[in-house]
């Protein structure tokens, strides 16, 4: 009872923020701290981090598993059954077994863990995506349905394939440059919707011009033992 009531409590303290966190505070590992920004909305997921870190506005459709991710950024898409942070070296390769009955029995330890996955702004990953942990996707790229990704991805590529491969860019390398140079994921979406989203040069050049103001979204930190507002945080610059 205790138990539904702290999530129920939970999930209504976040939506004055515009975050959605379907699965609730008890979700997560004992220890481990999610913090959002304003509008992020998570499905039924599952949590398995120690510190994991959104940006305002990105989504995660349900079923998707968040193991060792430790940054999402801004503006990102993530679809259905997504893993991100799989471990890729959770059993010894170069022992006499693979099979963890040798840490006991041999009073051996075995460090298998990378660093956390971490995936930059306005990332678009497809239904069923997988990447493993220590990979770094860079700012605008999108994965495939069904990719498996294995390497650091560039900012706006787009890759596909078992293991993913880059199948082409999103953009030329000028407007590349110039989006990044934009930082326009710091903007408020109130900001962003009043300019040409759909011709990225004429945004370019409105940018120049009228360059994306730095807006203050919110942030909360939430673990299994309570939830606050985080006065004067800030993201990471980019991926
Ligand atoms: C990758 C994607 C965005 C298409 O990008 P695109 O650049 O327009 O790609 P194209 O359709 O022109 O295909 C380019 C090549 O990539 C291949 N390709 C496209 N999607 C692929 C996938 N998921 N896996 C493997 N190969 C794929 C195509 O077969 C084609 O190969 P070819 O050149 O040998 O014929 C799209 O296929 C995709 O996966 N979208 C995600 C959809 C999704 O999951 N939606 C729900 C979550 S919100």
């Amino acid at each position: 009872m205790i138990d539904f009531l702290m999530n129920h409590w939970c999930k209504r303290w976040l939506r004055r923020y515009g975050i959605k966190l379907a699965s609730g505070p008890l979700a997560l590992r004992k220890g481990g701290r999610l913090i959002m920004e304003e509008g992020v909305s998570i499905s039924t997921v599952k949590m398995e981090f120690d510190s994991l870190r959104v940006g305002a506005m990105t989504y995660m459709r349900s079923a998707v598993e968040l193991l060792n991710v430790g940054y999402i950024g801004r503006f990102c898409s993530i679809g259905t059954g997504v893993v991100i942070g799989q471990d890729r070296a959770g059993h010894p390769l170069d022992w006499v077994s693979s099979h963890p009955f040798q840490h006991a029995a041999a009073g051996l330890e075995y460090e298998g863990g990378r660093r956390a996955a971490e995936i930059g702004h306005d990332v678009w990953i497809g239904r069923d995506a997988m990447i493993l942990e220590g990979v770094n996707v860079g700012t605008g790229a999108v994965i495939a349905s069904r990719a498996m990704v294995t390497r650091d991805v560039p900012p706006y590529a787009i890759v596909a394939g078992m293991p993913a491969r880059i199948i082409r860019y999103r953009h030329s390398p000028s407007i590349i440059a110039d989006l990044i140079a934009s930082e326009w994921w710091e903007g408020s979406v109130m900001d962003l919707q009043r300019r040409p989203l759909n011709r990225p040069e004429a945004f370019i050049q409105q940018c120049r011009s009228e360059p994306v103001a730095r807006a203050a979204y919110r942030t909360v930190s939430v673990s299994r033992s309570g939830w606050s507002e985080l006065a004067g945080e800030h993201h990471k610059e980019s991926c």
